[in-house]
């Protein structure tokens, strides 16, 4: 099982991103949010440490590396406590440039985090301040090699492409950029307007014009050819990796594997049953102080007392959230992999939507798997549609 816990703290808000976080808590409710956490962590136990170890660990967020580290010492204290943690765990965390420092990057590696994920986003600085973020590209590089002195051996450097204002020639200089860094692991994200932001107002009002979608496209597409040659391996829609560094935790995600999300708005997917937790700071802690959360246990029928939505996926679930996530891996659905989970042939199933897809050159159909084509990467949302 993999095991994600979310950190909704941030030093201030980017102008883009509606992750669930929040900025300036006071020292007290964060407390109470950690306090809230480890109890979470021991509800779960109880029930899974005998049935599940855990092979992955994502401490994520918000900006885990806002907090003091004392902090995920004791949250990874409760975590070995609470499950049995394989010892070679991928355990990663993620980290904004402007929060780190070379304690911190020590304190992680003592306590067995072996992957750092730094939030670089660019490497223009105009375009850095234009996102609302609080770093510098020099930032980013100081600490980039500052984690690389201190030992670390896996790093993920996440970029965002398709910024108003951004020409392909700014962002092929980022990608060199970190490219030449030689990180394990590159996500690149095609810059999403989310309903709540700042971005999503200003195109409201007409102060910022999005991004044209062939400029777009192309940066993609530069990108997926320069980490291709570069030695990466492209492996979903947004992530490349060198040979055996990909995420293990998030491929789980997108081979429907079991993970359990611990903390305010987490989700868990375990056995067939999506859930997640309330996204209330004040009520999750409000349940950590007043609920007798020992008490009840989580049955079929029940829910847990950190959760406020659950679902018992039917088959027809399960072979759709199926599509929808294994398609996003580069390597896309094996006939096998599907047929041995569902006990039906996908051709069987899906065979005159497949052989629409591939008509249109979207997707490419061999004689083991079923994957999308460069094509077929741009417009995955049309074709995953289908499948909703
Ligand atoms: C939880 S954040 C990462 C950690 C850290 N808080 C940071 O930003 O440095 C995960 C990543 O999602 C990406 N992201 C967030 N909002 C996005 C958006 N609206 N469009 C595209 N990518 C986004 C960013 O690359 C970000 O680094
Ligand atoms: S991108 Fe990261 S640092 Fe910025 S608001 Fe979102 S979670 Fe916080």
């Amino acid at each position: 099982m993999g095991l994600y816990i979310h950190i909704p703290f941030c030093m201030k808000k980017c102008n883009y991103c509606d992750f669930l976080s929040f900025v300036g808590v006071p020292q007290e409710q964060s407390d109470a949010y950690f306090q809230t956490l480890l109890q979470e962590i021991d509800y779960f136990s109880e029930d899974y440490r005998n049935i599940y170890y855990v092979d992955t660990v994502f401490i994520g967020g918000g900006t885990p590396s806002l907090i003091d580290s004392s902090y995920i010492s004791k949250l990874m204290d409760a975590v070995r406590t609470g499950f049995e943690v394989d010892k070679n765990a991928e355990i990663s965390i993620e980290t904004n440039p402007k929060t780190v420092t070379k304690d911190k990057l020590k304190e992680y590696l003592n306590l067995g985090i072996n992957r750092l994920s730094m939030g670089a986003q660019s490497c223009d600085d105009e375009l850095l301040r234009y996102l609302g973020r609080v770093h510098t590209t020099d930032d980013f590089i100081k600490n980039y090699i500052s984690a690389r002195e201190c030992g670390f051996k896996n790093i993920n450097i996440d970029l965002i492409f398709g910024i108003p204002g951004q020409t392909l020639a700014v962002w092929k200089y980022t990608l060199n950029q970190v490219i030449g860094l030689c990180p394990e692991h590159i996500s690149f994200y095609s810059l999403q307007l989310e309903e709540g932001t700042k971005f999503y107002s200003m195109l409201q009002k007409g102060t910022l014009t999005e991004t044209d979608e062939k400029l777009d496209r192309s940066m993609y597409s530069y990108a997926i050819k320069l980490l291709s040659k570069s030695g990466y391996v492209h492996y979903e829609i947004s992530n490349a990796a060198k040979n055996g560094y990909q995420c293990r935790h998030n491929l789980k995600y997108w081979s429907m594997e079991d993970y359990l999300g611990l903390g305010l708005g987490a989700h868990s997917f375990i056995e067939g049953t999506r859930f997640s937790n309330v996204i209330s700071l004040e009520q999750y802690v409000n349940i950590g102080k007043e609920y007798k959360y020992k008490q009840k246990k989580m049955t079929d029928e029940s829910i847990s007392p950190f959760s406020c939505w659950q679902h018992h996926n039917t088959k027809e679930d399960n072979i759709s959230d199926y599509l929808i996530t294994v398609m996003r891996k580069t390597q896309g659905i094996q006939f096998d992999d599907f047929k041995n989970r569902f006990g039906i042939g996908l051709e069987q199933l899906y065979g005159n939507v497949l052989r629409k897809y591939q008509n249109q050159g979207l997707i490419e159909i061999s004689a083991d798997r079923v994957y999308f084509t460069e094509k077929g990467m741009d417009l995955a949302n049309i074709f995953l549609a289908e499948f909703v």
